[in-house]
């Protein structure tokens, strides 16, 4: 009898000690969700997470309502392309009856250091939150605290996978732009002004201009002169919106043939931009 006993506890003690049923051991096996998150969607949806290329349910009925008021729910119109918000390119972006206020937060640094479920959390909370279905007819663009200005409820519209590729992207997918030319800032917003110069720093034009040859001069021509967008030739539009050419180089423009890079490293985006800003190479 005293042996069976303690056959019995010898068996029982790990399974104490452990705490934990079989079950629970299978369910850690999963990956993390951040860890399958995909930064390159993640890219492609803060320019228009709508679009066709992000993955977006295109029978979803906001659809028209997101197209109609595209820069009430684009990250990259509230954030800016370089993800400074009031503090970068977009100082002088004031508010009007198209498009809210841009945020006063340097999300590019927030993200580095806020941990991923903190920043998932920010995009699933529904505090502080606009609602999808808000009534816009009632916007006052000038009062700060017009609840048009606040993030959108995300939660309410993306799942969590969405989400997380959102998140993996705003971790690992941005550029540091600072990296990338110098910009000089003055004033405050809404009426400061943001002035761009020293374009691709120290890279080097000779791989840029291989990069260029091998990657965009098919459809822009060897001297960025073939398919303008708003009249500016490709290295027009390099010296003028730094900022937003290396998120379209990267992820692509979403509605056009224009497909991303998504493993283009930050030095290879340095030397395009080198030789971009040769305005004898890339002319106006
Ligand atoms: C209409 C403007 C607007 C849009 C569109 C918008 N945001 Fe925001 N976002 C804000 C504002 C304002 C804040 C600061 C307030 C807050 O954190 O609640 C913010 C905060 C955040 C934060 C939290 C930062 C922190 O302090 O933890 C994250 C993350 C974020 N935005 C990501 C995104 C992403 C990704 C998108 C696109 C899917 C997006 N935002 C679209 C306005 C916007
Ligand atoms: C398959 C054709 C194709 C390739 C390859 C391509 N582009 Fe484009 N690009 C386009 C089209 C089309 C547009 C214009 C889309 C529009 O009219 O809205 C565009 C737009 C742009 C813009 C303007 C951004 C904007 O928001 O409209 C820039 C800058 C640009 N391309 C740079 C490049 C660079 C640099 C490369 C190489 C890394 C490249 N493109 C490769 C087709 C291409």
């Amino acid at each position: 009898m005293k042996t069976i006993i303690v056959n019995l506890l010898i068996c029982f003690i790990p399974v104490l000690l452990c705490n934990c049923s079989p079950d629970t051991v299978i369910q850690n096996n999963e990956p993390p969700p951040y860890d399958i998150a995909s930064a390159v969607r993640g890219g492609i949806m803060f320019d228009r997470f709508w679009s066709i290329e992000a993955g977006f349910n295109q029978s979803d009925t906001n659809i028209a309502l997101f197209n109609s008021r595209p820069d009430f729910f684009k990250c990259n119109h509230c954030h800016g392309w370089d993800n400074l918000g009031r503090f970068g390119s977009y100082i002088g972006r004031g508010p009007n009856s198209e498009r809210p206020n841009v945020a006063g937060l340097n999300l590019y640094s927030i993200s580095l250091t806020k941990s991923p479920q903190d920043l998932f959390n920010s995009l699933k909370t529904a505090d502080n939150r606009r609602n999808i279905r808000f009534d816009f007819s009632v916007y006052i663009p000038q009062d700060p605290n017009d609840s048009a200005h606040k993030m959108p409820n995300y939660g309410e519209i993306l799942t969590e996978a969405q989400l997380w590729d959102l998140v993996k992207f705003l971790k690992e997918g941005t550029m540091n732009v600072a990296e990338l030319y110098n910009a000089s800032y003055s004033g405050i917003y809404p009426t400061g002004t943001a002035v761009f110069f020293n374009i691709g720093k120290d890279g080097n034009s000779a791989n840029g201009i291989n990069y260029y040859l091998t990657k965009c001069s098919l459809c822009h021509g060897p001297q960025g002169t073939e398919i303008l967008v708003e009249g500016l030739t490709i290295g027009n539009f390099t010296r003028t919106r730094p900022y937003e050419v290396q998120h379209k180089v990267k992820y692509g423009k979403t509605g056009s043939n224009m497909t991303g890079n998504d493993d283009i490293s930050l030095s290879q985006m340095k030397d395009l931009y080198k030789v971009l800003s040769d305005s004898s190479a890339f002319p106006n």
